[in-house]
């Protein structure tokens, strides 16, 4: 059993077995540690081959078997069991030690975490990852931002651990402070929103079609070898074909439509609200699962003689629904990166997007075939991601089957928070003339709050009252 090790892994649940696996495979010596030691045995008694794995059980045992300087990776839940690990295993690490928190914190947390390791002499990097159990194992997208020497301490472990694709491993240093975790948030914001447009797709193909589940699995089948093929289509599709054992309908039929949320997507908007971004989307894909939540209440207020007579099914309403959600899928996209973008001037993150979209390329919640695409996009520099040379002609020719959808919907009262706000947000871009003359009218009115003018340099303010 060898005492040097390369890097410690704190945190035997999904993540941390899954990644401490993928490390010693890589050829490096981990050194494990769980709050509750018996998690630790389980994993290495379970899944622990020949694997070079070290369990330890105190944090001093786990500090004394690593190489220095240290490198310890937190993988454990978001919030105080980071502050708690943190304070705790201070007294046993040395200047240079490196800390590195892999869960979904907040990036204003990582930063105060940042501030205290310098205080301590330490590096912090704050790393998203993405690709849940299965890319943990078998290679994540990993998003480290916070101190760039702490990165080179472990670059060569995390960008062999990470997924690789043609241009290289998905990981690269982003940039300092809390910018890693903030870009694994906004990467998750879009995963609200695809995730979102996927299930809208699926509800219309349900009721306003009538489809049958495997006929919806099998639209789902033929699109992912197409230009929306992604691991959530994909997964979809493997979805649709899955059984109840209990009453052999597809099993997505007998799940409760009440979907739950750990905040990710929360945080999301909540920031894009203070940066001034707008992210539409993104906040109706958070705002449907709390609709869905409220079951209750849906379902007495359900109006009980409105069966949807089904509407006619043919290639080019399939085509229409693929294309709604191509375009919301660019929709999103370019309303996360143009949070980025807006973040990464804020914060001085000094992000470089058309990388970000590289190391989503591969092992990755998000990975679709549309992120070269969106790798070329962000080389043009335009003002919104939709509107690059890239996507904006295809945009153009595919809006009128996104409004038939997302008329047809309206029409027959069914709920698409995001392909329709998707087409509000395209609309709002591209709308020279909004009627916001008249909102800064009514803030004149009662508040006194002066407008500008069109034809006028200055601030103006009218005597409403007066004059109406
Ligand atoms: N699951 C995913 O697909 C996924 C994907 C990307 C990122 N992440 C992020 O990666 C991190 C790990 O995720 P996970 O799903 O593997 O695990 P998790 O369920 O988020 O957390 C469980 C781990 O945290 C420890 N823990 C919880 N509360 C603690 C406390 N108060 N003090 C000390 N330790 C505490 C647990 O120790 P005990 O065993 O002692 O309870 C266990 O090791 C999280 O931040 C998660 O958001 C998860």
């Amino acid at each position: 059993m060898t005492t040097q090790c390369d890097i410690a892994i704190i945190g035997m649940a999904v993540m941390g077995q899954n990644l401490a696996l993928n490390i010693a495979r890589k050829g490096f010596a981990v050194a494990v540690f769980n709050r509750t030691g018996e998690k630790t045995q389980q994993f290495i008694t379970e899944r622990v081959a020949d694997e070079p794995i070290v369990p330890t059980y105190t944090l001093a045992e786990l500090a004394g078997v690593l190489r220095k300087p240290r490198r310890i990776m937190l993988m454990v839940k978001a919030g105080q069991a980071v502050d708690e690990f943190i304070t705790a295993i201070l007294p046993h690490l040395e200047p240079g030690d490196l800390l590195i928190d892999g869960g979904n914190s907040f990036f204003r947390d990582t930063e105060r975490r940042i501030a205290l390791a310098e205080n301590h002499q330490l590096l912090f990097l704050g790393t998203g990852v993405s690709g849940g159990e299965y890319g943990a194992l078998h290679g994540p997208s990993i998003m480290p931002g916070g101190h760039r020497e702490g990165y080179l301490l472990v670059q060569e472990i995390l960008e062999k651990a990470a997924a690789q694709v043609e241009d290289g491993p998905c990981c690269a240093y982003l940039g300092p402070g809390g910018s890693g975790h903030f870009v694994k948030m906004v990467h998750n914001g879009i995963e609200y929103a695809i995730m979102q447009a996927i299930a809208e797709v699926y509800d219309l193909m349900r009721r306003l079609y009538a489809l049958p589940t495997d006929m919806i699995q099998r639209f789902f089948e033929e699109w992912k070898e197409s230009e929306i093929a992604s691991y959530l289509v994909e997964i979809t599709a493997r979805i649709l074909a899955v059984k109840d054992p209990h009453t052999q309908k597809p099993l997505v039929e007998v799940i409760l439509d009440a979907a739950e949320q750990k905040g990710t997507g929360k945080w999301t908007s909540q920031v894009a609200f203070d940066l001034g971004v707008p992210t539409p989307i993104i906040n109706q894909a958070v705002i449907a699962r709390s609709f869905s939540f409220f079951k209750e209440i849906r379902t007495q207020l359900a109006p009980h003689h409105s069966e949807i007579s089904p509407l006619p099914f043919t290639s080019h309403e399939a085509q229409c629904l693929k294309n709604s959600l191509l375009f919301a899928m660019v929709m999103a996209f370019s309303e996360g990166f143009a949070l980025l973008k807006a973040a990464s001037q804020e914060s001085g993150y000094t992000l470089h997007l058309p990388e970000i979209a590289r190391i989503w390329k591969g092992g990755c919640i998000l990975r679709t075939a549309l992120l070269s695409r969106l790798q070329r996009a962000l080389t043009e520099n335009a003002p919104l991601l939709f509107a690059s040379a890239e996507f904006l002609s295809e945009v153009k020719t595919i809006l009128p089957q996104v409004r038939e959808t997302v008329h047809k919907a309206a029409n027959w009262g069914i709920p698409l928070p995001v392909l329709g706000s998707a087409l509000t947000s395209f609309d709002s871009w591209t709308s020279a003339v909004l009627p916001a003359n008249l909102l800064q009218a009514q803030r004149d009115f009662f508040g006194a709050h002066t407008y500008r003018r069109i034809d006028q340099e200055g601030v103006f303010h009218t005597n409403w009252e007066e004059c109406s």
